[in-house]
Formats: C-alpha cells, sequence, structure tokens
C-alpha cells in the first residue's frame, strides 16, 4: 500500500487525512495518508527521512510552504511562481515541490460559478496564499485586479513579481476609500484571531460576491462583513480546501476524484463540530502521526 502524509505543525487541525479517505474510496485507491506533526528545525531531516520509509508523497502545510520549497530537488513553475509548495511528489534520491492552491481555488470558484473575466476583483491579503492565486486569477482576465494588504509594501512587491501575467493595482485597506468591486476574495489569515480588516464602507458593488479562504469559525468576521455589505453570495474556503486536495491527488495517483460529495461532507464535519477524522466504511481511520519519527542529534 502507497503511504501518503500531510505534515505541519500544528497538524491536529488537518482535514486532509479525511478528505484522502474519502478520495481513496471513491476512485478505489489502496493508499493510506497520515497527518505528521514536524518542527521546523528538523523539517529537512523529516523530509529526508519521509522519503527513506517510502512515502510517494506528501502535502506540505503551515508553517513550512516557504521552507520546504528550498529543500526540493526541484519546483513546478507555479510554485516556483507563488514561492511556496504544498504538495511533494517523489522522485529519485528527493521530492519534486508543487503548488496546487491557485489550481484549487479555480476549481472552487468554477464549482460555485463565480465569474472572474470582466469583473472587478479585490484580494485582500498579501502572504503565501495570494502568491498562489494570483497568476491563475489574472489568467482569467477581470476588468482589474487589486491587492490589498495591511503591510503597504506588499501588494506592491506583488503587482512587480506579478506584472508578466498582467496588471495588479497594489492598495492599503484605507487607499481603497471610493474603489467598488464586483468580487472580494478574502486571503487574510484574520479571521483565525477573530478579526477584520479595516475597509471603507461601500466597496462591494450591488450583487457583488463575496469568497473567503478562510473556513471555520476563522470564516465568521468575513462573513459578517460582507453580510453587512449586503453581498449576493459568500462562500467558505471549505471548497478550495477540497479542489487543491483532488489537484494533488491527481497529482499522485493519476486520477481526478469528485469534490462535490466530499466538500459537502466535510462542511456536515465542520457545521457539527465533529473531529476532523471520520472513517470511511471500507477504509481503514485516516492516522495522525502513527509513524515513529526518528529521534534527532
Ligand atoms: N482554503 C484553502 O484551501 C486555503 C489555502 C491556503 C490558505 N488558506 C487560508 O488563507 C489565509 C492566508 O494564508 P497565507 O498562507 O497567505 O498566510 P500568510 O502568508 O501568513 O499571510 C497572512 C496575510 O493576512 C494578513 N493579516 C493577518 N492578520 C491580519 C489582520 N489582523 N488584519 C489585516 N490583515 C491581516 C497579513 O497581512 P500583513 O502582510 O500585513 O501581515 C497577510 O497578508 C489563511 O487563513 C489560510 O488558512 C486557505
Amino acid at each position: 500500500m502507497e503511504r501518503y502524509a500531510v505534515i505541519g505543525q500544528p497538524i491536529g487541525h488537518s482535514r486532509s487525512p479525511a478528505i484522502h479517505a474519502r478520495f481513496a474510496r471513491q476512485t478505489g485507491q489502496d493508499l493510506s495518508y497520515e497527518a505528521l506533526e514536524v518542527p521546523g528545525a528538523e523539517l529537512q531531516a523529516r523530509l529526508a527521512w519521509l522519503h527513506q520509509q517510502g512515502f510517494s508523497g506528501l502535502n506540505v502545510t503551515l508553517p513550512h510552504k516557504q521552507a520546504v520549497a528550498g529543500l526540493c530537488l526541484s519546483v513546478s513553475a507555479r510554485a516556483q511562481q507563488a514561492g511556496a509548495v504544498n504538495t511533494l511528489l517523489r522522485a529519485d534520491g528527493g521530492w519534486i515541490g508543487d503548488n496546487t492552491d491557485g489550481e484549487g481555488l479555480m476549481a472552487d470558484l468554477v464549482r460555485l460559478g463565480i465569474g472572474i473575466q470582466d469583473r472587478r476583483v479585490l484580494v485582500l491579503g498579501a502572504g503565501g496564499a495570494v502568491r498562489g492565486i494570483l497568476a491563475p486569477l489574472l489568467a482569467l482576465r477581470p476588468a482589474c485586479l487589486a491587492v490589498s494588504n495591511r503591510n503597504p509594501w506588499k501588494p506592491e512587491a506583488l503587482a512587480e513579481a506579478f506584472k508578466l501575467h498582467g496588471p495588479v493595482l497594489p492598495r492599503t485597506h484605507l487607499a481603497l476609500k471610493g474603489e467598488v468591486y464586483d468580487l472580494v476574495i478574502n486571503a487574510t489569515s484574520a479571521g483565525h484571531s477573530g478579526a477584520m480588516p479595516r475597509l471603507p464602507g461601500g466597496l462591494l458593488a450591488a450583487g457583488g460576491d463575496a469568497y473567503d479562504l478562510s473556513y471555520g469559525p476563522a470564516h465568521a468576521p468575513f462573513a459578517a462583513w460582507a453580510a453587512l455589505q449586503a453581498a449576493s453570495r459568500v462562500e467558505d474556503g471549505l471548497g478550495m480546501l477540497v479542489e487543491q486536495a483532488a489537484a494533488a491527488f491527481e497529482l499522485w495517483r493519476g486520477v481526478r476524484p469528485q469534490t462535490t460529495a466530499v466538500v459537502a461532507a466535510l462542511r456536515r464535519q465542520v457545521q457539527t463540530g465533529t473531529d476532523a477524522d471520520e472513517v470511511v466504511p471500507g477504509h481503514q481511520a485516516p492516522r495522525r502521526s502513527h509513524v515513529e519519527l526518528p529521534p534527532q542529534d
């Protein structure tokens, strides 16, 4: 049985084992997928050890997405552009890095019927996730694409870094006053501390959409903001989470799982506060940190 895992710290919150267990069952694949707690100081040694143990692929989550990029034999063009890796594929002598976050968002927007072309799009935040989604968003030819951030220098840097893909309008949150957008995408991590960036009113056009990369309790502040703006719809990032996982699964196994039922099941879990892990009939329960990692010197 081929082995896969997600690595990060902390890892107890990860929904990836439950998602991949469902994908495996749905596609009839015989594999195991675990969640492994890996401290930053041990990242390089653990990656080498997991390769030595024969793992076929890994997902990477916070806080290692950037650091892992520098530990790969090579990285895909999109991971290079993002400066971050969320998926590792086994190769002779090491790992090849990729980034499926942008593909995950695009697939979720398609699934939800949220268009980009000819619409005025505002992205809040300028961190690693934004680096992963900007190029695919620009490829869909929005009427304009603005990036607004608390730290005012990051949008300027992103506009420069992505100028070959299309124009990015750098903004600060306050400088958005008087501007109007058809779609606002929240890619800040503010919701994890119960916060929402301070934004001027009137940002969202009548009939405008709001999309949040965050989900669960972290989605609440943005959802409340969007409701105040009378957004026509507010979506959270659960669908993107499942879609980026489906893209990784396809890279590893050569088959793309169906996502709609998996998103629905995950949403039920989140809404009912069920534990992240779930036993899928016919498959073993996803495991956490069961691998005995070697002691570090
Ligand atoms: N659904 C999915 O599949 C998926 C995938 C990837 C990421 N995400 C989510 O996307 C979010 C961003 O992830 P990331 O990897 O880009 O994180 P990151 O690199 O740490 O960037 C965090 C961003 O949030 C901003 N921010 C943080 N606290 C804020 C506050 N109180 N007010 C205003 N801005 C604030 C930061 O602004 P400064 O630059 O000013 O610090 C920065 O732009 C996270 O919630 C993550 O969970 C979801």
